[in-house]
């Protein structure tokens, strides 16, 4: 496995990355979830971790709370989502507030590398798209089996590749946008076994991303207008040249199966 990045470097990304997915842009190009396979996959993953009424879940990097507050609505649990973002928190709090949900779910800023709530306190844990971009992997799903209750489950819905990335795929927008360090499934599933999370099940989602590389072109086009007409402001430093750019090269590593989407979930051993 690729070792943990320099301290440092890792908090810029992380700081990066939380810009990215605060803003208008996000939000224009990606919709209200910011992940493939939107509240469908999100819907089938709280399925496959059998979420039931009263459970307690953490959603770990949250964004702007829709994951959160749908599988507070939809399968009546209680959940807390963490994101690196202060202003995620506070749309995402907002958001809850509006949809009358603010009972079932609270948001609050956190580093998922440093998950600070009590042992054993909940019974799910789901992180979508977002452990890719995680600097320190190992930490990250240390925390996930030590929040969780014996026989607790997570569910990783996350980008994969199947080899070596063109380098036009390196860098830190590719990093932010959850593709330079996408890693095959098989890396997923050893992160979460060297936690003591025993894999159960992996699903492929590719088709998902393809559509959400595809709309996200499209919408490309859009805020481009946008931004000639002064009507969108770019987050700090993201240049729109290199976005676009991205997206050609993301597409055609979509197309050749290099990169793809996988929903993998585990289960806390009781020993
Ligand atoms: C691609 S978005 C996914 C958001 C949400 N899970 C969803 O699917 O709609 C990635 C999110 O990860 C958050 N993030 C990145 N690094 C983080 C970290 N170390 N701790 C907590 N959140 C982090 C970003 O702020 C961003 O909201």
């Amino acid at each position: 496995m690729i070792e943990a990045i320099p301290a440092n470097n890792a908090t810029d990304l992380k700081s990066c990355c939380a810009n990215l997915y605060e803003s208008d842009l996000a939000r224009l190009l990606l919709g209200d979830s910011f992940h493939p396979g939107g509240l469908a996959l999100t819907q089938r993953l709280g399925e496959l971790l059998n979420l039931q009424p009263g459970q307690r879940v953490l959603d770990v990097a949250a964004g702007q709370g829709t994951s959160a507050i749908f599988l507070a609505q939809h399968f009546g649990c209680e959940v807390v989502g963490i994101d690196f973002s202060a202003e995620s928190v506070r749309i995402a709090t907002g958001r809850a507030a509006e949809a009358g949900l603010s009972g079932l779910t609270r948001f609050e800023q956190g580093d998922a590398e440093s998950l600070d709530y009590a042992p054993g306190s909940f019974d799910a844990i789901i992180c979508e798209c977002a452990f890719c971009t995680f600097p320190d992997k190992t930490a990250a799903a240390g925390g996930f089996a030590r929040l969780l209750k014996p026989g607790g489950r997570v569910g990783l819905s996350d980008l994969t590749r199947t080899g070596p990335l063109p380098p036009e795929l390196a860098g830190l927008l590719a990093w932010i946008a959850c593709i330079a360090d996408a890693r095959p499934v098989a890396e997923y599933v050893a992160y979460l076994e060297e936690a003591r999370l025993a894999v159960s099940q992996i699903e492929p989602h590719n088709a998902a991303l393809a559509e959400l590389v595809r709309n996200i072109r499209t919408r490309l086009l859009g805020a481009e207008l946008l931004l000639k007409l002064k009507k969108l402001e770019l987050p700090p430093g993201i240049d729109f040249e290199q976005a676009k750019c991205l997206a050609h090269h993301a597409t055609g590593a979509v197309q050749t199966g290099k990169l793809g989407y996988t929903v993998v979930v585990g289960t806390k051993r009781s020993t």
